[in-house]
């Protein structure tokens, strides 16, 4: 019951998230403000006529991947490899990280035969970082698994940068930084132009969008901005929200429960990221785990069944929220072969209903809460009609977390605007590679 969020509740929810977004905006109170707002550097979109071969970095969700994109005369190739990022270097050193990116970015380069060429590169990096530039970003402090020392505060495209020079063995140009928001909405908004949020709920959630120029104080106004002019005239600043932290000074607390608590207290980043860690894949099994312990101490569910699995941290993986809500209605067998994996093998139809039913409610709270997020940036933005490029793996996989964002999105947005959502295809990996193609375009055109 506790996990059921009212609209009116949700409406709450909404007016403190644009209090804060407006905190963020405002030279005055950005200091303090959780939401941090970061501005982006990114310039342009592209106009089809990027041509060349590019590389991409992508790290900070499920998969390290390296990318080789090739733009020219309508065509778009890409080829692209994934790379693990084992867990000691994900809480290691940071010169470690980077080494690992360059050394994978190497051999990538050198399968290819590409160590030749001067590659320009963009690297999506999906942390909150304060952009100075279209090059130069520095991490404000790591989320989701990752915490290498000595990157905080500092720039990572210097960093990397630093790494591919130890090696001397490949040529690259790095030309831009960016979030995975960004890059999302980029891959979008080459297509369509309506296109003005980028939402990710996958690993960690966070969206950007595009804020009125006027609205970011934070926003110098330097003449290589990020301005965008759209058809419909409008002209703003892409806002990287970093959502994930909304919550962390406590304005959430009246609706966080004891799994939320349970699972900020025993993570790598306590206090921190408390609205993401409501909603995205990193976390949402947990909480269905920490409930359905919950029932079995309760002496709800699955009595005389082994529970040992099932009551050790970890154990029931974000998918299989998405496999047992896919099972038909009445039909339990995803659920089943779920509960076999953690070794429970004679669960009734009951205790199936219950399990579904747990399933049901985190998916959903998750889903109205980063509906209720979107609502709030179509609310800021107020165009007629606006298209929000999503990606990520519990949108992605979820049967329904589509529908259910649409449906509450409906119930919270002004009327008169129109939105759709709108898977973005190969994410953040092709938004990198237009940004810095665009970048390296208009460079080239300067000359
Ligand atoms: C991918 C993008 O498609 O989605 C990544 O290429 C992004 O950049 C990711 O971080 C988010 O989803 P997940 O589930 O992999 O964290
Ligand atoms: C985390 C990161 C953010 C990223 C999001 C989705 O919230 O801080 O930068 O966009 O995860 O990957």
């Amino acid at each position: 019951e506790c996990l059921v969020l009212s609209d009116e509740t949700l409406h709450d929810v909404c007016q403190t998230l644009n209090t804060e977004l407006n905190r963020g905006l405002a030279k005055e109170t950005n200091a303090e403000a959780t939401i941090k707002c970061f501005p982006t550097f990114v310039q342009e979109l592209p106009n089809g006529k990027e041509s060349g071969r590019f590389l991409a970095l992508d790290l900070g969700g499920t998969n390290f991947r390296v990318l080789l994109i090739e733009l020219g005369e309508g065509k778009f190739a890409m080829d692209s490899k994934i790379y693990a990022v084992p867990h000691d270097i994900m809480v290691g050193h940071g010169t470690e990280l980077f080494d690992h990116i360059a050394a994978c970015m190497a051999s990538f380069i050198n399968e290819r035969q590409l160590n030749d060429e001067l590659l320009p590169l963009g690297f999506t990096f999906s942390f909150p970082c304060a952009q100075e530039g279209l090059t130069k970003a520095r991490l404000a402090r790591w989320t989701k698994g990752f915490k290498c020392a000595g990157v905080e505060g500092n720039d990572v495209v210097a960093m990397l940068k630093d790494a591919i020079a130890r090696r001397q063995d490949v040529r690259i140009k790095i030309c831009a930084v960016l979030n995975d928001t960004t890059g999302t909405l980029m891959s979008c908004a080459w297509k369509n132009h309506n296109c003005m949020i980028g939402l990710i709920v996958g690993t960690g959630t966070n969206a950007c969008y595009m804020e009125k120029l006027e609205k970011v104080e934070l926003w110098d106004g330097a003449t290589d901005g990020p301005q965008q002019d759209f058809d419909s005239g409008f002209e703003g600043v892409i806002i990287n929200t970093e959502w994930g932290a909304f919550g962390d000074n406590g304005c959430l607390d009246d609706i966080r429960v004891y799994c939320d608590h349970n699972i900020d207290k025993e993570s790598i980043n306590p206090g921190r990221q408390l609205f993401e860690k409501m909603i995205s894949g990193m976390y949402m099994g947990e909480i269905a785990r920490q409930v359905l312990v919950k029932l079995v101490d309760e002496g709800l569910i699955f009595e005389n069944q082994n529970c040992d699995a099932l009551k050790e941290k970890g154990q029931f993986f974000t998918k299989y929220i998405s496999e047992i809500e896919s099972d038909k209605p009445g039909d339990f067998s995803n659920c089943l072969s779920v509960l076999e994996d953690l070794g429970i093998l004679d669960a009734t139809p009951e205790d199936c209903a219950s399990v579904r039913y747990v399933c049901e409610v985190v998916s959903r709270r998750a889903a109205n809460l980063a509906g209720a997020g979107v609502a709030v940036l179509l609310n800021r933005i107020a165009q007629k009609k606006v298209t929000v490029a999503v990606d990520g793996s519990v949108y992605r996989f979820h049967p329904f977390f589509h529908d259910m964002m649409v449906e509450i999105i409906k119930r919270l947005v002004k009327p008169g605007i129109e939105f759709d959502l709108m898977l973005s295809e190969d994410g953040s990996g092709r938004g990198a590679a237009l940004v810095a193609a665009v970048a390296n375009r208009s460079a080239m055109e300067r000359q």
